[in-house]
């Protein structure tokens, strides 16, 4: 059974609106966004090949990639449009006592 692990990214006021930052836990790479909508969590690298999302631009809630202008959308991780195809995996974020959490399944 999975269990969810919640884990100390940075606070909240590290990160500015429509910004990404990366994070980078056990050898994997997330990218952690601060959105109008709140804080989201999505896989760091990009699914058309291996740009590092947090190298792109936040629009609202979409990010785009930094090599090919691929987009997504953020909460859901949705592709949007040529040459992204593949949704992006999300995680769940909290942001408690100022500080974002990720939270990330365990075996
Ligand atoms: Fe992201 Fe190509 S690597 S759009």
């Amino acid at each position: 059974m999975k269990v969810l692990q919640w884990h100390h990214v940075c606070a909240s006021v590290d990160i500015d609106e429509e910004d990404v930052i990366e994070f980078d836990h056990e050898g994997r790479l997330y990218a952690i966004y601060h959105t109008p909508s709140g804080f989201y969590a999505t896989a760091g690298h990009c699914t058309h090949e291996t740009a590092r999302l947090a190298e792109g631009l936040v629009f609202g809630e979409i990010i785009e990639c930094p090599m090919h202008m691929g987009r997504f959308h953020i909460p859901t991780g949705a592709a949007k449009g040529a040459p992204v195809c593949v949704n992006l995996v999300t995680h769940p974020v909290k942001v408690e006592n100022g500080a974002v959490m990720i939270g990330l399944a365990q075996e």
